[in-house]
């Protein structure tokens, strides 16, 4: 089965190809391929929007439109692969911004019309967290996810492909939204989680700020990063104020704000095993490019005897090839009918997965 899977959710306009075959001989170790993905291309629209220190849906949405067929264009052509040849395409159904989520319905309904196959809608984050299955085809369900994006911040347990419980979530900013805010007070740039964590690398006092660890000292997954965002705000104030605000200084904010972040998801999967007992875990989303992260879970492998699943760089934030992949999955379970239908779910919660 080839499926073309089409992202337009927040800021990434992404394509990517999935061949089942590949997968299949990649599995034999008879490709050159580390998984099924023949074609795989991502716009990013940092350009944009990095003037405003965030995503501007309407300037994403009309990037978006620009941008699509060209981005289409050139999967086709990194794959060799003819469009005719095609037989499914999959597309971000939601959560996200709404315009984003229109233009790639939209051009998933008109292609596929045209060639006469069937689109799916499918969810975004059942897409992140599927990611890891791509790179891992012997993951097995059940397994906990974190899933840690700009958009949301949730522990889930994946149950089966289409059955997911929220065991907690945040109460307010997502992880990734909380960095990019930081990132923005301490003037180091959009999107903030990967310039934060390059700014807390060159940190030469690791001491100099402590950061309250949100939502640890209460019981259960909930997470909640908003109180952390003061402290910070705080502690820029008050270097401003002394005019000690220097680059050393960006810096071991960026340090103390990232260790504060990554220690609270530390120990809430921590809590998460415990509680479950599920020893399996996947972290998918934009922050699970994140190498503290990496780090303070390998910690975890050796105590609990878990075993954890990062997908690779490229299909941590926003990419075509884990709604591809998605789309293959879910279609093999049920093929889809073609409908056409232009639909988008800017809100859907993973409980609430309809296929
Ligand atoms: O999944 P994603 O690409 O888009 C959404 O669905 O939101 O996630 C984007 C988020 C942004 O907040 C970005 O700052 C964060 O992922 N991010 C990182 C890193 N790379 C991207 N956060 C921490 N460390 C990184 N290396
Ligand atoms: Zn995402």
């Amino acid at each position: 089965m080839l499926v073309l899977g089409i992202e337009s959710s927040c800021d990434e306009t992404a394509v990517a190809l999935f061949d089942s075959e590949q997968q299949r001989l990649c599995s034999l170790g008879v490709s050159y391929l580390h998984d099924g993905i023949i074609g795989h291309t991502v716009h990013s629209q940092t350009t944009t929007h990095e003037k405003y220190g965030g995503v501007v849906p309407e300037l994403a949405s009309r990037d978006h439109i620009q941008k699509i067929h060209a981005v289409v264009q050139t999967t086709l052509e990194e794959a060799s692969v003819s469009k005719k040849d095609i037989d499914l395409v999959a597309y971000t159904k939601g959560p996200g911004l709404m315009g984003g989520l229109f233009v790639g319905s939209m051009f998933a309904a008109g292609f596929a019309y045209g060639l006469g196959i069937p689109t799916l809608g499918v969810h975004h984050m059942q897409a992140h967290l599927m990611a890891a299955k791509l790179c891992y085809p012997k993951l097995e369900f059940p397994f906990i996810t974190l899933l840690v994006s700009g958009g949301h911040s949730m522990i889930v347990l994946a149950e089966s492909l289409n059955s997911y419980r929220i065991l907690g979530q945040s109460l307010d900013d997502a992880a990734g939204e909380a960095l990019d805010k930081a990132a923005k007070m301490l003037e180091i740039g959009f999107p903030g989680g990967a310039l934060l964590e390059k700014s807390a690398l060159l940190s030469n006092n690791k001491q100099r700020f402590t950061f309250p660890k949100p939502m640890v000292d209460r019981p259960g997954l909930d997470l909640s990063f908003s109180g952390l965002k003061t402290a910070c705000l705080n502690a820029i104030n008050a270097e401003k104020k002394n005019e000690t605000f220097d680059k050393e200084c960006v810096n071991d904010i960026a340090y103390a704000f990232q260790e504060a972040v990554m220690q609270t998801l530390k120990i809430k999967i921590r809590r998460a095993i415990e509680q479950t007992g599920c020893k399996r875990v996947v972290v998918a989303g934009g922050v699970s490019a994140n190498q503290l992260l990496r780090f303070k879970f390998s910690e975890l492998k050796a105590k609990y005897k878990a075993e954890f699943y990062f997908p690779k760089l490229s299909y941590c934030t926003d990419n075509g090839a884990m709604v591809a992949y998605l789309g293959y999955e879910l279609a093999s379970n049920k093929w889809p009918e073609k409908n056409y239908e232009i639909s988008v779910s800017p809100r859907w919660s993973l409980e609430h997965l309809s296929y």
